[in-house]
């Protein structure tokens, strides 16, 4: 495995071949390694991004402390099958005086885009970057962060981008907590309270299983196993539209059931997605099993 560092590195790397590409912010976890494994299986050379993108956080937000190893990364990375892991500094990505910015209009104001307005914009303009800089075939992106892969999906079909985005179920602690760099912020006992999340989750898809389709009933599920624990504040509880992230009244063939959470001053999100149809997405073993 080879890490490159700058744009010019990359395009001298590898020419032709089908490349299958992981975009990340690094600290990588199981999660990250999953993506990188399912690149592994289906593509010729596997790129991973390592890249802490400052302009997808607000100023009052954690780029200053978020989690960086690139060299536990690295090792990791390869394990997993990476060939070139893509390690840019962040003047190689924003030298002084870039001015483009690539927004998907909609469905980045819903969810997570409501409480933090730049994000999204921030997602996409890098992502576009690492398809232009790599070239990819195919791109790997997790259902945890379940708006941004289809803000990713939305951006890749509208400016006709020619890559395939390749979606993997979200990888687990025992528990149920949605593996993330971010855990690591969690304190002992905001730890312990974190898997509340995947449960609440869980005991509305048990009631969507048994045939409840109506969205008060479904949340007030999943609000019912939240207000069990006093270290939660929920930001957002929301039942929307698979693809236009409008909030439903009554799940048709699919819809999101998604959540953020602060647990102290750690912000979380989960999802599921009950029913299939509009949105393929792989099929979370996990979550069905324990059901
Ligand atoms: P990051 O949070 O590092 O996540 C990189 C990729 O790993 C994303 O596609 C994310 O959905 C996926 N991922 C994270 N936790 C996961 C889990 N528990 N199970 C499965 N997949 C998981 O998301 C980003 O970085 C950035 O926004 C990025 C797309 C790299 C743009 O900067």
């Amino acid at each position: 495995m080879k890490i490159l560092r700058t744009v010019a590195e990359v395009r001298e790397a590898y020419q032709g071949g089908e490349v299958g590409l992981v975009p990340t912010m690094g600290y990588l976890h199981e999660g990250h390694l999953s993506l990188i494994r399912k690149a592994r299986q289906e593509n010729e050379i596997v790129v991973v991004s390592v890249f802490v993108n400052p302009t997808q956080f607000a100023p009052n937000e954690d780029y200053d402390i978020y989690p960086r190893d690139l060299e536990r990364d690295a090792e990791l990375a390869r394990e997993a099958g990476c060939d070139f892991l893509f390690a840019p500094s962040a003047e190689e990505m924003y030298p002084a005086g870039y001015r483009t910015y690539v927004n998907v209009e909609e469905i980045t104001e819903k969810l997570c885009g409501a409480s933090r307005p730049s994000h999204f914009r921030g997602v996409t303009t890098v992502v576009s970057k690492l398809f232009n800089i790599t070239r990819p075939k195919r791109a790997y992106f997790g259902q945890k962060d379940a708006q941004q892969a289809l803000v990713i999906m939305a951006m890749t079909s509208d400016l006709n981008f020619p890559v395939e985005i390749r979606t993997v179920p979200t990888v687990r602690e025992a528990d149920g907590l949605a593996l993330s760099s971010r855990n690591t912020y969690l304190r002992p006992d905001e730890r312990k309270a974190a898997p509340v999340l995947f449960r609440s989750l869980q005991a509305a898809r048990a009631l969507f299983l048994q045939g409840e389709r109506r969205r008060e009933a479904l949340l007030a599920a999943a609000e019912k196993v939240l207000a069990e624990e006093p270290k939660t504040q929920v930001e957002y509880l929301s039942l929307v539209h698979p693809l236009t992230l409008e909030e439903v009244e009554r799940v048709e063939k699919q819809a999101l059931l998604a959540l953020a959470v602060r647990i102290g001053k750690v912000r979380l999100i989960d999802n599921l997605m009950l029913g299939s149809g509009l949105v393929e997405w792989e099929e979370d073993d996990y979550a069905q099993d324990n059901v």
